[in-house]
């Protein structure tokens, strides 16, 4: 089975739909936050973690980029064949994609190149209850150095409704993330087919 790494910072209800499909092997689980739910996830689940918080890192001297170049040699250890950003909420430096061991893909609650950067959910419903858009979506790309931005490998639609409160959209924006990652990470990890030739 494909190993995979999931970088987390919160909940990991992404990171729990990957657990759930068995699409991989989750060999390890990175989190920022020392309170993030997903790493009772994972613990629950069997599942190898480790808390990399940034703030200790810097107070100790470190910097931003030897920060990403150390959680990259955390993930290399894992020996991934696909790391994860499932809910990530660092913005990594090219010293992180130049010391990955293996393609890096981010799920953003927004489709391409609409809402990049934190709160996507609530400003798309701001931009819907000005009559601006009528749907917004999820999208999972190839992590690259500019935010949230990079080679699109799936999108789902998701409308607003117009009775839609922030709660409503967002339940129905992690369905469709849920759904839409496994699927990208299963066709990624998916074997060539064999030619008959
Ligand atoms: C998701 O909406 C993801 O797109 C965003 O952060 C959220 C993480 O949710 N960047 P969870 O931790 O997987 O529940």
């Amino acid at each position: 089975m494909n190993r995979i790494v999931v970088l987390i910072s919160g909940g990991g209800s992404n990171l729990q739909a990957l657990m759930d499909a068995r699409v991989a092997d989750i060999v390890l689980v990175v989190s920022n936050r020392a309170d993030a739910f997903g790493l009772e996830r994972a613990n629950k689940a069997g599942i190898a973690t480790c808390v990399l918080p940034l703030k200790p890192w810097l107070a100790a001297g470190g910097t931003r980029a030897s920060y990403d170049a150390d959680v990259a040699e955390h993930v290399s250890v894992a020996q991934p064949d696909l790391i994860v950003l499932a809910g990530w909420m660092h913005v990594f430096s090219p010293s992180f994609l130049d010391n990955a061991p293996s393609k890096v893909i981010n799920l953003h609650p927004a489709l391409p190149g609409k809402f990049p950067g934190a709160r996507a959910i609530e400003r798309a419903l701001a931009a819907a209850i000005r009559g601006e858009i009528a749907e917004t979506g999820v999208m999972v790309h190839e992590v690259i150095p500019e935010v949230d931005a990079g080679p699109v490998l799936g999108t789902a639609a998701v409308p607003i409704l117009p009775t839609d409160d922030l709660a409503a959209l967002a339940t129905r924006m992690h369905a469709a993330e849920h759904e839409l990652l496994v699927e990208v990470v299963r066709k990624h990890l998916a074997p060539p087919p064999v030619s008959s030739s």
